[in-house]
This record gives structure tokens, sequence and C-alpha cells, in this order.
């Protein structure tokens, strides 16, 4: 644990060595059960100096703390480099706020304990939702009512993912393949059929009886694997089965990346290899449907497995490409959309509404 003082303006003084410390530091910070600093509700030092808010800042107004997890705001700052607006959770600064996110599962079937009328002519609802399909409650009466999309789909108006990104060149140093004592990793923590799992478990099912898969979560173990023995049991596999637990268009997030970024394969099961490309690159991983059944693939693997410089093959792109760990734990995978919508609102002014939102997030489908 990182040994941080407790006082409100312990953020301020040591911001420059949290811009410095390495994300190995701060999974250790997040980690860490008690706050960096105490909860403030308010992100901007300014506001709480003098009293009142600084003009040039828009106020963004977090409605709802998604699943009742409350984070830092600050975080944004520290761990993102964003600070281009006033996060806020005070619901008193309704009228004055630009932006307010409005998160999906918070809001109940009648609608009611969303912001009432009237709305400012310069305020954006921003419709905040990382479900997929399969697992969004249709809630009636969310059509007309939000100017902006906040989610993992490409074509939203924010969009939230793991980014490879561009090696810059001089940072081109060379890939060491961590260590490897198990060839096929799964990390699974939920198998109830009715969120989707049952295509990917029946595929389990089949490919288990080629080859040895290493469980690790608690679904097939019934023991969860701790977020410290997350990207170290990553790394210990030559491939890791990045099976989502519904199919659609542009679904694929953290279990894709964990892998990409601790040194393994991903073989993964989703929407089609397309949509995968268009994110990752193509010899970054396997997908299922390049083997007609499940014992083809164990084959490949298997043959993957013997052969050092064709396995090698998949850390090609590493020596172009970046990927950063993403955040661990359900609560904090919510950090990075908030601050992405607070840099939107800071940064773009355009009008906009979004008419059907479910006619935009349940289409258009896979074939
Ligand atoms: C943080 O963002 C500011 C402007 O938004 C930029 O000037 C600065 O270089 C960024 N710092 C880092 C460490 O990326
Ligand atoms: C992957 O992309 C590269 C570069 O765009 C291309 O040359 C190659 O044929 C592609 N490989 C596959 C398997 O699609
Ligand atoms: C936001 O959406 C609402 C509802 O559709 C619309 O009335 C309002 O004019 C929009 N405002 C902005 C700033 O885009």
């Amino acid at each position: 644990m990182m040994a941080l003082s407790s006082k409100p303006s312990c953020l301020a003084k040591i911001s420059a060595i949290c811009l410095a410390v390495t994300f190995i530091a701060l999974f250790l910070y997040f980690e860490s059960q008690s706050p960096l600093c105490p909860s403030t509700s308010t992100f901007a030092d300014e506001l709480t100096s003098e009293g009142t808010v600084p003009t040039e800042k828009p106020i963004v107004l977090l409605w709802f703390w998604p699943l009742d997890v409350k984070f830092d705001f600050k975080i944004c700052s520290t761990y993102f480099n964003i600070s281009s607006c006033i996060l806020t959770d005070d619901r008193s600064m309704y009228s004055r706020a630009e932006g307010v996110i409005i998160f999906h599962k918070g809001i109940n079937w009648h609608l009611n304990n969303i912001p009432k009328d009237p709305r400012p002519s310069f305020q954006k609802w921003i419709w905040f939702h990382v479900e997929s399909p399969t697992n969004t409650l249709k809630i009636p009466g969310l059509e007309n009512l939000f100017n902006l999309t906040l989610s993992y789909r490409r074509d939203a108006d924010i969009v939230v993912r793991n980014e490879v990104t561009i090696k810059k060149e001089e940072m081109k140093d060379v890939f060491v393949l961590p260590k490897k004592d198990k060839v096929l990793c799964w990390i699974v923590s939920n198998n109830v059929a009715s969120t989707g799992t049952s295509t990917r478990e029946k595929y389990y099912n089949e490919l288990s009886k080629h080859i040895k898969i290493e469980l690790f979560g608690s679904a097939h173990t019934g023991r969860r694997l701790s977020y410290e023995d997350y990207y170290p049991t990553l790394a210990s596999c030559k491939f890791y089965l990045s099976f989502e637990n519904s199919l659609h268009k542009d679904y694929f997030v953290e279990k894709v990346n964990g892998p990409l970024v601790a040194g393994s394969v991903p073989v993964v099961m989703g929407p089609p290899r397309e949509n995968y490309e268009q994110f990752i690159p193509n010899g970054s991983f396997i997908h299922v449907n390049d083997f007609p059944d499940a014992k083809s693939l164990a084959e490949f693997l298997q043959q993957l497995d013997k052969d050092d410089k064709a396995y090698m093959g998949y850390f090609e792109w590493r020596k172009y490409y970046d990927v950063l760990p993403h955040l661990l734990t359900v609560a904090k995978q919510f950090i990075q959309p908030t601050c992405l919508a607070c840099d939107h609102i800071a940064k773009y002014k355009e009008y906009n509404v979004v008419n059907d939102l479910y006619e935009w997030y349940f289409t258009p489908e896979l074939q």
C-alpha cells in the first residue's frame, strides 16, 4: 500500500508523484481499502477553497453511484489525467450541471428516480451502460430523453474501451515473454445460463475433452481469484480463453485486454473475427470461429505449444502497439467511464438527442 497522508489537500501536493508511479503501484493503491483522500463529493479544489464554482469548467453530475459503489472523483486526474470538468454527486447542483450521467441500472421501472423537469437548455443527459444487450433491461420511456450515450460500443457518443494504442518510436522496447507453466487457462466467475453463458459452457466442455484447461474463478472452482493474482496468473498461461457471456457487436472488453496486457494469447469467443480486428491487431489473438470444432482448436493450440517460433508470432504486434492494464474489480470499472464523460462534456458543445435508445442499442446485431 502506498503511504499517503489523509489530509484533504494531499492529492494536490503529491499529484506529481502520483503521475510518476507505475501501474503496479496504482494497482496496489486501488487494492487498498482506505481511499486516497477522505471522500469529497465534488472534484474541484477551486470549488472548496473559494466556495464558488469557476465558470470555465463545466459541472458534471453523477446522478446515481453505479451499483452504489462510491469512488473519489480525483482518480480522474491521478489515473486518467482528466480534470476538465467539475464532477459531483451533489444533486443540488442539478440546475447548473452541463452534464448529468445516469446509470441505466439505477433507473427504476417508473422513471421516478431520474431528474425531474425542467431541464436547463444547456444540459445533456448521458446514458451510461456497459452491459451487453442480453443483460439489459428494457425500461420503457427512455426515448428522446438522453443526449449522449456512454458505452463500450464504438458508435456510442462516448466510447469506453481499453484501446490498443500506437507505440511511440522511442519506446520500442523488446518484449520479453513471461515465464509459462500452463498451456491453457480460463478464469470464470459467472456461469448463470440466463446471462447467456450456455454457448461458452458448451464449448468449454467440448474443448476440455481434447486439451487440459486450468480453471480459476468461482464458477468452476468455487474460489474467487484474488485481484493481486489476476495478471500474474494470466502471464503464466500460454493461452487464455476470452469467452464472452453473450455474443454482440463490439462486446468484448477486459477479458481480451487482460491476456494482451499480461503477455498471453487470447482465444476469443464473441462477435466475428472482423469485429475484433477493428479493435485489436489480427495477429494478437485466436478466434474459435477459425476452427471447424473444438477438437481442431485443441490440436492447433497443442501444435503451437511445441512451436516456439510460431507462438512468438502472436506477440509481433507488440513492436508497434501498446496496451494498458484495466482497473480490476467490478466497482472500479465505473471510474473510467465517468471520467470520460466529464472530459466529453468539457470538450464538445454540440446539440444532440438520442431518439430511440433501444433501436440503437439492440440493432444492428450480429447475423
Ligand atoms: C495531462 O493533460 C494535459 C492537458 O489536458 C496535458 O497538457 C499533459 O501533458 C497531460 N499529462 C500527461 C502526463 O499525460
Ligand atoms: C493481418 O493484417 C495484415 C496487415 O494488415 C495483413 O497483411 C494480413 O494478411 C492479415 N492477416 C490475417 C490473418 O488476416
Ligand atoms: C437534450 O435532449 C433533450 C431531450 O431530447 C432535448 O430536449 C434537449 O434540447 C437536448 N439538449 C442538448 C443540449 O442537446
